[in-house]
């Protein structure tokens, strides 16, 4: 059973990434981790990414979760959608090195995944590397985010 002290990290997925999700969900529990899940909560091959990815994104910028893992079939829609929230930094994530350097260098907060792409063992991986890395939060770091963050400041 989670603990209501594990880190949340708010997870969701469209009908492509559904049956990724719900193997992530248990991996999650096991590694000590708290899923919430924005949904979609039953596989429909009609619904839209964007109505889970956003309220996912915006619980990761309002620091409700730790951080978030959106799937959809190929990653792409979850990553555009995620990346248009304010303060949120996703990346689709397709190997390992860019699954922790992302958080590193980047502060990456949100990681896509295509269900339809990576398999589980690939995203059981990338989901760890990425949960278990730090901002390294050096000058050239923060200047860069800075830059980008800029652009949120029209908001
Ligand atoms: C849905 O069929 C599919 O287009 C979606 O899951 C995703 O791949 C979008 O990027």
């Amino acid at each position: 059973m989670p603990k209501e002290s594990h880190k949340k990290i708010g997870i969701c997925a469209d009908h492509g990434g559904f049956e990724l999700k719900e193997k992530i969900k248990p991996f999650l529990i096991e590694n000590q981790f708290l899923p919430i899940d924005f949904g979609a909560n039953v596989l429909d091959n009609t619904d839209d990414y964007p109505d889970f990815v956003i309220p996912l994104s915006k619980a990761v910028a309002a620091g409700e979760v730790f951080r978030g893992i959106a799937i959809c079939g190929s990653g792409v829609g979850a990553c555009i959608a995620a990346n248009k929230v304010s303060d949120v930094r996703a990346a689709l994530i397709t190997e390992h090195f860019s699954a922790h350097q992302g958080v590193e260098d980047d502060d990456m907060n949100l990681i896509c995944l295509g269900g339809r792409i990576t398999g589980y063992a690939s995203a059981e991986e990338f989901v760890m590397a990425f949960l278990k890395a730090k901002f390294i939060g050096a000058e050239r770091h923060v200047r860069r985010l800075r830059k980008i963050q800029k652009l949120e400041e029209r908001d």
